[in-house]
């Protein structure tokens, strides 16, 4: 693996000290550095409302990486924190960006040439408006390297509230920046295993022929986490499950299973027919809203920091979808996430149909059926139930279990974490593995029909720690 790039680079983190940053972004950066994946001359400026100085700003980044890393060196993080700065601003006060633009002055005379920009809205939606404007208007965003120099600008989801707040910013992110500066973060897009859905649908004979709705009886995608909102109660209280990984990592999911062979991994072609399943999703609107769109709140939630003590914000939704073409024709689709719930799992499952000419025995109610599952976490791998016969005299059936996994391998740790792979995309260019304006549109189109119509369904509560709202569709 080569350097991301051999031009000076400075990466921008609006909210270095918020929840992301803290957890995934800071402990990404310094892997990539130690990796010397990093450019040869590389400054990190942190901003945010905290008033810290650059040292206290250094304590911190090493807490959060100690925090994740218990193991790493002294020595690295010493040498890390070296390209480390930090400004306390306001993202809405001109002066704030003022100050950015000495600092990149000053970076710059210490590289003794013009650096890269990397601006990182590692913000709540709410903040992008007002810092996409004041980048314009101080003209931060003009490149200052010569031939193969640039500025890009790192958001991360929900892009926008709704397909009207999205759009917006879509015009004002459009008269900054041309598409190719703009990269639209979905960090479930650089995972190792939904890159690997993809390898092996298509690059395998077995499972191809019968991926559709001829053999698939249904297709499930659940998204589970124990955490709940205690930490992020403001943010969540904003935004919501739906909005949060709804609008983003499920439906990448889905479009990973589903879509039809890209021809090849070039960007344009995976992104294309991202947009093209996304659209293809039928959408859920009034009553059906209430029949196929439940929506869950833990208890307690209304207690959390930050939060309404009336909040109706969901924190858990299970939703039936389908998808409109022929491949894909009454097969239901069932996307399922929530906080405070009895386990973490990330994973795909998509059961087949009963053969027709099964051997079965006659009266049983087992279904026996086949099942491929798509691990992603907590154990990323791949199983695949089938039957095969008890040993001894009868013909009875015994599920059996094919499988592979990372494992405890050292295959395993040579994995990046999925902001690693975000990052080092980002500075060398590539954007496959990140969401078009299309995409994020098309998703809006389905997820904004069910948010308008949510205040009119049930909120179910359920308890901490449990299955989540016991709560079906109707059949
Ligand atoms: C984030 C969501 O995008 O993904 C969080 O905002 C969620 O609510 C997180 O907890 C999960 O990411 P990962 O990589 O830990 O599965």
């Amino acid at each position: 693996m080569e350097r991301a790039t051999r031009i000076p680079t400075t990466l921008i983190i609006f909210g270095a000290t918020g929840d992301l940053s803290e957890k995934k972004l800071l402990p990404a950066v310094f892997d990539l550095y130690l990796k010397n994946l990093t450019p040869p001359k590389f400054k990190i400026l942190g901003l945010s409302r905290r008033e810290l100085t650059d040292d206290e700003f250094k304590i911190f980044t090493k807490e959060s990486i100690r925090a994740k890393k218990p193991g790493a060196k002294e020595e690295d993080l010493s040498e890390f924190l070296k390209i480390l700065n930090y400004l306390p601003g306001y993202f809405d006060q001109t002066k704030s960006y003022t100050a950015i633009g000495e600092k990149f002055l000053e970076f710059d005379g210490e590289f003794d040439e013009c650096s890269n920009k990397l601006f990182y809205l590692a913000v709540p939606p709410t903040h992008y408006e007002k810092i996409f404007k004041k980048l314009a208007k101080t003209g931060l965003t003009i490149p200052c390297a010569g031939e193969g120099g640039w500025t890009r600008v790192l958001v991360e989801k929900p892009f926008g509230n709704d397909l009207k707040t999205a759009s917006r910013l879509e015009k004002i992110l459009g008269r900054l920046f041309d598409e190719t500066q703009i990269f639209r973060i979905d960090h479930y897009l650089a995972k190792e295993t939904i890159q690997n859905i993809l390898t092996f649908r298509f690059s395998n004979v077995l499972f191809e022929p019968i991926w559709n709705t001829q053999f698939i009886e249904k297709i499930e995608f659940k998204f589970l986490e124990k955490n709940d909102a205690s930490t992020r109660g403001e943010f969540y209280e904003e935004i919501g499950a739906l909005r949060d990984v709804g609008q983003n990592h499920l439906l990448q999911m889905l479009a990973a299973v589903t879509i039809e062979n890209p021809q090849s991994l070039s960007s344009s072609n995976l992104r294309d027919e991202r947009t093209r399943i996304l659209k293809a999703i039928k959408p859920i609107r009034g009553k059906g809203v209430n029949l196929y769109a439940i929506r869950g709140q833990y208890q307690g939630f209304r207690k959390e920091k930050g939060v309404s003590p009336h909040s109706k914000i969901e924190t858990y939704f299970r939703i039936k979808l389908f998808i409109e073409n022929s491949r894909w024709k009454n097969v239901p689709f069932v996307l399922e996430s929530g906080k405070a719930l009895k386990e973490n799992l990330a994973e795909i499952a998509i059961y087949f149909k009963k053969t027709e000419t099964c051997l079965c025995p006659p009266n049983s109610d087992e279904k026996h059926q086949n099942i491929l599952k798509f691990n992603i976490q907590p154990k990323e791998g791949i199983t695949v139930k089938f039957w095969a016969k008890e040993p001894g005299f009868s013909f009875n059936l015994k599920p059996q279990v094919l499988s592979f996994s990372y494992g405890r391998s050292k295959v395993k740790d040579k994995i990046p974490d999925a902001y690693e792979r975000i990052l080092y995309d980002c500075i060398r260019g590539d954007q496959t593995l990140f969401a078009s304006t299309e995409e994020v549109r098309a998703a809006w189109e389905f997820i904004t029909p069910i948010l308008e119509s949510w205040h009119r369904s049930k909120l179910h509560i359920y308890k901490k720690s449990s299955a989540g709202p016991k709560v079906s569709f109707p059949n």
